[in-house]
């Protein structure tokens, strides 16, 4: 393998219109922060990147909608974001931002370089234009009907209630979100990035130079490849962001994902300003890696669209790996900053003081590395309860515990140094594969080795009952002490990559100073070596604690509900008669079973009191079932027969609607007669 000579690691510039949650923390932050901590404890030169990316048109709205400048909301949440990853002890060596002149600058030369020598190209096309607001469209300020479920309210880039991708064009009845009026196509121009050219060179890079990437990663991008690369353009009509820096461009700057990977290097640059250092052998020398730490949303870009803007500048070395993670959700729900659906990090903070390494932890063992992974506040429990408090504080605290009783504090002389090898070699061999998971940015895996040390020595403890043989036998409790004390000393050394707080507690503890990785697996501390007082590692998490969590999860489903209603206009007036005329009627379901080959059909039969009815519903996607079986419903009893696929069906059921779209039973509130009347 190539030997580098350092490290410029890399983690997504989180957009500054929200604070930070946990799905980007396992997604991201944590498992390049643990990168990070290894390389440091290597003795490696790495340079740790991160920053706000504070452009692009989300952005713009929210500060429409809060009738402040975009320049506030970003101050707003850089200054949330970056003091969250501080309190988690995040070791970025930089965290910059895209709103900086330094950025603006090198974007802007970056733009420069590639226009000069022509790796740009030209084109004109119609955009949507608002007449009244004098300004193009962006796609996100385009509302109109999706062309696939009728949804009135899609966005110009996707609709939000099929979740189908749009490009406005494909909207019915346009209009524009600045002003309501229907907007006007008008010709612009753009700059593009001729992706197509890069691709035979893409394509030798990746597939055949990178079959070592994570398969997630490695099939996305050969799933764009085999699609073919088309000219991407680089510019947009907005007034926020990087200006265009050529004649005749205003009103244009570069589009987001065109200036926010090259704050990567400004935040470099950024740095080397501040502690005087040089930031271009990290990004132009050969023995640099690159590596970019990313969520699976960014993966062409980082993969395809990024690289070859670096291969066109031709100065820059290219990323070596991009370990690219899937999604987590949250109590089975995919994490939504526009829904309130997320654990903020800033808040668990201040809910869990002291508990940064607990959420380090769990988001590490439960990372999403290879598929989409649930989070949820039961297990981020157990896991404290069950694994750290459990094993790990519980073997330190005994082995803290019972030196300070039987020896005064201070450790005893090994009488024991054939286990004490034994045990050395066998955590030698886990450091070895703590080492190599990480080495292959498989994280959870890492610390699943890290965690067997801590259960090696809780192990160890419990047969060796130290309580039970110090009065026979003191002499065997010094050997026995000595050994789980040299666990503990390892202990510490290594979780200062994926426990930072605990190590440094642990280090206090144990009176122990800076140890770097090369003492893994030794014994570190000598006889008579005095130890300070135990604290607790981790405190067990309450019923009380997660039940508040989750209310809080609870009642931001409620808001949701309530604020995101679009409500459905008011139907005409009708007649009473004419409502008189619909017979409804109480109905008791007595059997359902999904119709075989459709998604949403649900076969039920239901109980009308005087006969049983065959009743074709079309609710396969929000009930099971088991969920329909004995429930009472409200039933139109004379509607008539239908041909439903082949099946007769005689009747409709009622079904309330939420703004989500989900359907709920309408049923009587009490026992209610099957036949009965609804009037
Ligand atoms: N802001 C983007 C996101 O949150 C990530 C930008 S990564 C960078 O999805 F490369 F552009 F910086
Ligand atoms: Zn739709």
């Amino acid at each position: 393998m190539k030997e580098y000579k350092r490290y410029t690691i890399t983690t997504a510039l989180p957009y500054a219109n929200g604070p930070i949650h946990i799905g980007h923390l396992a997604g991201v932050y944590i498992p390049a922060d643990i990168y990070v901590r290894y390389l440091r404890k290597m003795g490696r030169d790495v340079l740790f990147i991160g920053g706000s990316d504070e452009h692009g048109v989300p952005i713009t709205i929210k500060a429409r909608q809060q009738n402040i400048s975009p320049q506030d909301i970003v101050d707003k949440y850089h200054g949330i974001i970056k003091k969250s990853f501080e309190d988690l002890g995040i070791s970025f060596d930089v965290y910059s931002r895209t709103s900086l002149p330094i950025h603006h600058e090198t974007a802007s030369a970056f733009f420069t370089k590639l226009h000069n020598e022509d790796k740009l190209t030209q084109m004109e096309s119609e955009q949507y234009y608002d007449e009244d607001a004098k300004q193009f469209l962006a796609d996100r300020y385009i509302t109109g009907t999706c062309p696939h479920c009728g949804y009135e309210k899609a966005y110009g880039d996707q609709c939000e209630k099929c979740g189908t991708s749009l490009s406005a064009n494909d909207l019915i009845e346009p209009r524009s979100a600045l002003s309501g009026n229907i907007p006007v196509k008008k010709a612009t121009s753009h700059w593009f990035l001729p992706l197509d050219q890069y691709e035979t060179w893409l394509k030798e890079w990746i597939i055949e130079g990178h079959k070592e990437w994570k398969t997630n990663v490695y099939g996305q991008c050969k799933s764009w490849l085999d699609q073919g690369l088309h000219p991407r353009a680089v510019t947009r009509d907005l007034d926020w962001g990087v200006n265009v820096p050529l004649p005749d461009s205003d009103g244009k700057v570069l589009y987001v994902w065109f200036d926010a990977p090259i704050g990567y290097i400004s935040a470099s640059r950024d740095w080397a300003q501040q502690t005087g250092k040089s930031w271009e052998e990290y990004w132009k020398s050969d023995d640099s890696r690159l590596i970019h730490f990313i969520g699976k949303d960014n993966i062409v870009f980082h993969c395809i669209i990024f690289p070859s803007m670096l291969k066109a500048e031709g100065s820059y070395i290219l990323p070596e790996n991009v370990p690219a993670n899937e999604f987590l959700n949250l109590e089975g729900d995919k994490i939504s900053t526009s829904r309130n659906w997320a654990v903020w990090l800033h808040e668990y903070l201040e809910d869990f003081p002291g508990k940064q390494d607990v959420l380090r932890y769990v988001l590490t063992a439960n990372a999403p590395e290879t598929k989409d992974n649930d989070f949820t506040w039961k297990d981020f429990q157990a896991r404290n309860n069950n694994e750290l408090a459990a094993i790990f504080g519980n073997f330190v605290n005994r082995t803290m515990v019972l030196t300070h009783k039987y020896f005064e504090g201070k450790v005893p002389v090994n009488t024991l140094p054939a286990e004490l090898d034994d045990i050395l070699k066998e955590i030698g061999l886990l450091n070895e594969k703590i080492s190599h998971s990480i080495e292959h940015f498989r994280f959870r895996e890492a610390l699943a080795f890290f965690m067997d040390i801590a259960r090696l020595g809780n192990k160890y403890l419990t047969e060796k009952e130290p309580w039970k043989v110090f009065p026979n036998d003191p002499e065997a409790v010094k050997g026995i002490l000595n050994n789980a004390l040299q666990i503990t000393a390892n202990l510490a050394v290594l979780s200062e990559i994926f426990l930072p707080e605990t190590a440094r507690k642990l280090k206090a503890m144990l009176n122990m100073g800076n140890t770097d990785w090369s003492n893994a697996g030794k014994s570190i501390l000598v006889e008579n070596h005095p130890l300070n007082q135990p604290q607790i590692l981790f405190e067990k998490v309450e019923d009380t604690d997660v039940q508040k969590q989750v209310e809080k999860l609870e009642q931001s489903k409620k808001d949701n509900l309530a604020s995101a209603a679009s409500f459905e206009p008011l139907k005409p007036d009708v007649a009473f008669d004419d409502f008189a005329k619909v017979d409804l009627r109480v109905g008791k379901i007595l059997e359902a079973e999904k119709v075989a080959k459709t998604k949403k059909l649900m076969k039920l039969s239901v109980d009308l009191g005087f006969e049983v009815r065959t009743i074709v519903s079309g609710v396969s996607e929000y009930f099971t079932p088991e969920q329909l079986i004995g429930k009472k419903v409200v039933v139109v009893a004379n509607l008539g027969k239908r041909d439903i696929k082949g099946i007769e069906s005689n009747g409709m059921i009622l079904y309330a609607e939420n703004a989500d779209g989900t359907l709920l039973l309408v049923s009587p509130v009490d026992e209610a007669m099957s036949g009965g009347l609804v009037k």
